[in-house]
């Protein structure tokens, strides 16, 4: 496709900020992993390829490697990190590794004019993080610039249209990075601007007409950005022939039932089928610890109670984003598979063998199903909600789930939720929760001896959920939640907070 940039995926924490700069730019772009086929890429040449950065060292026995021939197919390529190594190595160039590792800001001098450096800075600031070092190009290849201490950190080839840096022109803390960026975009691949969620709307909505129209159509709902957004488009596109079907699952939040159906019927006019089957999913988790297994029973029994409350349909719409579907990379280890997706279950998995699943923003990153649901006017307070996974208070229940351990969390939850909006940093934050552990401990609860449980608090910023800082929420604000929750909640006589950012942890404790 003449306006899609292929990006080939060889680990790197960063991929996926790739593509996302890419469509920021106005350009879609498209992760595929590594060995992805060249065939496949003959057959729909995108305008370029990076080649993203990864853990691997090239120099290293089974280090991820690409067919020589890519390098010959004529389509512009800009290597990053990795790519830039691997470029090298193949092509004949030397890469050596260093005794270390190189991370953090360095300064990009750069040494001859070339089209990726169009109105860059001579000097600027940029992000490395690499443990491997080009130390002779490849034939044909130039120096285009350094680091500050003399370093190789830009290369290219330009009768072959092949580029290279060192370091991570996609993190904000490289300066000049998107128009770095958007250099190799714009004056090298010549691709044009044709991505933007406006378009993206205008689109969805024709191909949904085209794909479902007279056709039964349900979808979903919990209240969530993704299910929202996705049912006010589908109800644009289809008008009132979609069943949109929320299911209490008996796992939401305090009041959430009662909240979201407000939200989808009387703030958006939205008609939705409601079944509380809360009591079927506690059952069927009744005494289950294991975190895979809760995640397993609660996508079955959400399907099975679709296909028993349903009318015939003919299609299921699903709310899958792009990161739940990007074939992650082996070098990696891909966070997907830590984590089993309710959107990818068997039963899905038959639907989808017959044509029957519809995934509209399956190419979407949340930021920008945010943007679409703006589009769509839906109200801020619902679009910027933080996530909320789908087998809900489940995985933040450490062990079994029981009803009083529901609503002890449900309880806790709701003072956190309602401390961080009264104290502005509910925004402020990518997600919030809090956490019941399977432990108690000592304390004192008026003159006597308690032994009570352990709530745990966990608020994170973020981008895109896929890596997260903990939230430097002020003491005072720690303090206030703290205090309200061993007052409020006679079980529990400890609260503690989680310092840990993703990775090494995920977000989520189970
Ligand atoms: P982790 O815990 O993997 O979470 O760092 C990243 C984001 O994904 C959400 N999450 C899930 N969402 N089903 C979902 O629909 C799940 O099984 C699931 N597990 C995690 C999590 O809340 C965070 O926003």
């Amino acid at each position: 496709m003449k306006n899609k940039i292929l990006i080939l995926d060889f680990g790197s924490q960063y991929t996926q900020l790739i593509a996302r700069r890419v469509r920021e730019l106005g350009v879609f772009s498209e992760i595929q992993p590594f060995g992805f086929s060249l065939d496949k890429i003959k057959e729909a040449p995108p305008a370029g390829i990076i080649l993203s950065g990864g853990p691997a060292s090239i120099t290293a026995a089974g280090a991820p490697m690409v067919a020589r021939e890519l390098f010959k197919l004529r389509i512009p390529i800009l290597g990053i990190c990795y790519g830039m190594q691997l470029i090298t190595h193949t092509l004949g160039g030397r890469v050596e590794r260093s005794t270390r590792r190189e991370y953090g800001k360095a300064e990009l001098v750069i040494t001859t004019a070339s089209p990726l450096f169009k109105k860059v800075k001579p000097r600027s600031t940029v992000w490395m993080s690499h443990g491997d070092s080009v130390v002779a190009t490849a034939p044909g290849y130039k120096i285009i610039a350094r680091s500050g201490d003399g370093a190789i950190a830009a290369i290219e080839n330009r009768k072959e249209n092949i580029f290279a840096v060192q370091f991570h022109p996609e993190v904000v803390h490289s300066q000049e990075g998107k128009k770095i960026l958007a250099n190799f975009l714009f004056a090298i691949t010549g691709t044009a601007k044709t991505w933007s969620m406006k378009n993206f709307v205008t689109n969805e909505i024709a191909q949904l007409r085209e794909q479902c129209l007279n056709k039964r159509v349900v979808l979903g709902v919990s209240g969530g950005v993704d299910s929202t957004t996705l049912a006010v488009l589908l109800r644009k596109a289809l008008g009132e022939n979609v069943t949109s079907i929320f299911v209490n699952n008996g796992l939401l939040r305090l009041n959430e039932e009662k909240e979201v159906l407000d939200s989808l019927r009387r703030r958006l006019g939205l008609q939705v089928t409601y079944i509380d089957a809360s009591r079927r999913f506690l059952k069927n988790l009744k005494g289950v610890t294991a975190p895979e297994m809760k995640r397993k029973i609660i996508g079955k029994t959400f399907i099975d109670i679709f296909y028993k409350g349903l009318p015939d349909f003919d299609f299921l719409v699903q709310g899958t984003l792009y990161p739940d579907v990007i074939e992650s990379n082996p070098v990696q280890g891909p966070s997907q598979t830590i984590k089993t997706h309710h959107n990818r279950v068997k039963e899905v998995q038959k639907l989808e063998k017959q044509g029957r699943i519809i995934e509209p923003f399956k190419f979407l990153f949340k930021d920008e199903v945010r943007e679409v649901a703006r589009l769509l006017e839906i109200p801020g307070d619902i679009f910027n909600r933080h996530p909320f996974p789908g087998p809900g208070l489940a995985v933040r229940i450490l062990g079994d789930i029981t009803l009083k351990k529901l609503s002890i969390l449900k309880a806790a939850d709701d003072i956190f939720i309602n401390e961080l909006k009264n104290s502005g940093w509910y925004e402020k934050t990518w997600q919030a929760f809090t956490v019941l552990l399977p432990v108690h401990s000592v304390g004192i609860m008026g003159d006597e001896r308690a032994y009570g449980q352990v709530i745990a608090l966990r608020a994170v910023t973020s981008t895109d959920g896929m890596t997260a800082n903990w939230a430097a929420l002020p003491p005072d604000v720690l303090d206030a939640v703290a205090n309200r929750i061993v007052r409020q909640i006679r079980q529990v006589n400890r609260v503690v907070y989680d310092i840990t950012s993703k990775p090494p942890a995920t977000i989520e404790w189970e």
